[in-house]
């Protein structure tokens, strides 16, 4: 059987890109195979490992479960979207301090998740941060590191946060 092209519009990483996609096509392989964006990484492909979390409109969601379709005039955060590696994001920096980092295929993943958390809810307890990274599996690490991570990334944002705060109230003078 046929399948159709369709066009759709992305918000990816603050750019908007338009791609022509198989309507079976998902939202990973769009990523990876159209974007060339790698870091999201391919695990299962069966909605049971969470290392191709994307945040689709804020939200975390494992993208090898949603059509490119579905996505279709949706912002999209993929990891290179969040930081470099010349300017990480802090949460990054977090995990690479804390040591929550060894293969690395997982990290993608955790960061966007632990990444919409944060936002959520900023001063997380260390079961809110297991309940929200309880769809991202770890092969290596074990997950103590992982939450000492997302506890160092929370401190750090909020210090940021106060120091820019501090700034704006300095230029108010
Ligand atoms: S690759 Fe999507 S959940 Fe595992
Ligand atoms: S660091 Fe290897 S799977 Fe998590």
């Amino acid at each position: 059987m046929e399948s159709n092209t369709i066009t759709i519009t992305l918000q990816l990483n603050g750019s908007e890109k338009q791609f022509s996609v198989d309507e079976e096509e998902t939202l990973l392989e769009v990523i990876r195979n159209r974007a060339g964006l790698t870091g999201t990484k391919r695990g299962c492909d069966s909605g049971e490992c969470g290392a191709c979390t994307v945040l689709l409109d804020g939200r975390p969601v494992n993208s090898c479960c949603v059509l490119a379709v579905q996505a279709d005039g949706c912002q999209v955060e993929t990891i290179e979207g969040l930081g470099q590696k010349s300017a990480p994001h802090p949460l990054q920096e977090a995990f690479r301090d804390a040591g929550a980092i060894q293969c690395g295929f997982c990290t993608p993943g955790m960061v966007l998740t632990a990444k919409a958390l944060l936002d959520k809810n900023p001063d997380p307890s260390r079961e809110e941060i297991r309940e929200a990274l309880s769809g991202n599996l770890c092969r290596c690490t074990g997950y103590a590191k992982i939450e000492e991570a997302v506890l160092l990334g929370a401190e750090r944002l909020k210090t940021a946060g106060q120091a820019a705060k501090g700034g704006n109230r300095h230029e108010n003078l």
